[in-house]
């Protein structure tokens, strides 16, 4: 999931059934999400860590939340990582330890989860919004070449592209737009822990901070709200450290203000058990993913980069990843026309599978923003991207049955648009 606006337990997975069962297309329930058949395949790695914190009872920072941050700087191939409350405080205070405050502006997609925006909002800065590429959802460099040749955008601070859906963005033009701007970069990586871009890199690594979110529909999720930080510089990193305890060091003295960001020891316990699964369940996401690309393609749909204006089947499946690089499929989202979407998802609602809108506003269209001064229209793509997107079931314990169920079930749909 891309935003915690919907409960990832809608649909119990008691009602699913298993691939064992072969049961017919009309049994068979494909939630958006089912994180109950994934917890039943770990329950005994976690249930002997939770009763040990309960005996323990220390529940905040400590060694389970050190361990925790290694582990993640050592899988993501960063010199550091510092833990925090969820992903939305992490770029918050990414943003805060660049020196990021009010009267700054800091660019962003605008076609995004919220918090993206958010969290520049909440250090009293601007959000200056940017169009998508429409075949990726993720940022688009001529729009972020655009705003800085704008006058009215002369106070930029620093950009935050986001890898959305689980894809790396074009990275190389965003940076080298930064390096001559003299800005630095925050990647928001809230979906794509484990995302390499085409040269085998790790998100969060090439700008000056990457932050995750361990929200508990993201592929690494906790028990709750969880996030993190990561840096390549120690400095960064310190100051991170300081700010989500309130700015406090040494104990009781503050040099400047920070959050009570901290982690819990549970979530990082959690964490740390679910991180050695993280691979295999990336990868059962990518087959997924892989199985639902040449299952549209096969039955006529196209893929991304072919708007729906161009005819055919009005289906257009994510363009696979381009070589070298990892797609970890936080999200599989097709399009279909704008006129027809509520009526398709009805109609898989209709066959019991989940499905949810990735987004449905544009951030520049929101209300709380609407003082910014965007007028309809001026960020297209993203704008057609709201209202032609839907997601749909991509976790890795989907059974044969299931995806064979969403992929027909969906071509069917579309057929009789
Ligand atoms: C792109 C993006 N950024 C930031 C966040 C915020 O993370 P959290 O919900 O952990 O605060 C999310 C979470 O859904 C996200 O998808």
């Amino acid at each position: 999931m891309s935003g915690p606006a919907t409960s990832p337990h809608a649909n119990p997975a008691s009602a699913t059934p298993t691939a064992t069962e072969s049961p017919s297309a009309s049994q068979i329930e494909v939630p958006l999400l089912d994180l109950k058949a994934q917890y039943a395949t770990i329950r005994e790695e976690i249930e002997p860590i939770l009763r040990e914190i309960a005996e323990s009872q220390y529940f905040i920072m400590g060694p389970r939340v050190a361990a925790f941050e290694e582990e993640i700087a050592a899988y993501n191939r960063s010199r550091f990582a510092v833990g925090c409350a969820n992903g939305s405080d992490a770029i918050l205070l990414a943003l805060q330890a660049l020196g990021i405050g009010p009267g700054d502006q800091v660019v962003c997609p605008t076609y995004t989860f919220f918090a993206t925006a958010g969290s520049i909002h909440r250090l009293g800065a601007k959000p200056v919004f940017v169009d998508i590429d429409p075949t990726t959802c993720n940022i688009c460099p001529e729009s972020l070449e655009r705003v800085f040749a704008c006058p009215n955008f002369n106070r930029i601070k620093a950009i935050v592209p986001v890898h959305l859906f689980g894809q790396a963005c074009d990275l190389d033009r965003v940076l080298a737009i930064a390096a001559e701007k003299g800005v630095p970069v925050v990647e928001d990586a809230a979906q794509a822990l484990g995302t390499e871009d085409r040269d085998g890199i790790r998100v969060g690594n090439r700008g000056a901070i990457g932050t995750f979110s361990f929200f508990p529909s993201k592929n690494l999720g906790a028990f709750g709200d969880a996030g993190m930080t990561v840096t390549n510089d120690e400095e960064l990193a310190k100051r991170m450290a300081r700010l989500r305890n309130h700015g406090m060091e040494p104990k009781y003295y503050h040099d400047e203000v920070g959050l009570n960001s901290r982690l819990d020891a549970l979530q990082a316990a959690v964490l740390s058990v679910k991180l050695r699964h993280l691979d295999a369940w990336s990868e059962g996401r990518q087959r997924n993913a892989a199985f639902y690309d040449a299952f549209f393609s096969e039955a006529g749909a196209a893929a991304s980069d072919v708007s729906l204006d161009e005819g055919g089947l009005p289906l257009r499946h994510p363009k696979p990843a381009v070589d070298g690089a990892r797609h970890i499929y936080n999200q599989y989202v097709v399009r279909v026309p704008a006129a027809h979407r509520d009526d398709v998802r009805k109609a898989l609602a209709e066959r019991r599978i989940g499905s949810e809108i990735y987004y449905p506003l544009c951030l520049h269209m929101q209300e709380c923003f609407k003082h910014l001064g965007y007028e309809p229209g001026c960020l297209p793509h993203a704008e057609r991207a709201a209202l032609e997107t839907i997601a749909l079931p991509i976790y890795p314990d989907l059974s044969d049955a299931q995806r064979q169920h969403v992929a027909e079930s969906l071509v069917e749909i579309v057929k009789a648009i």
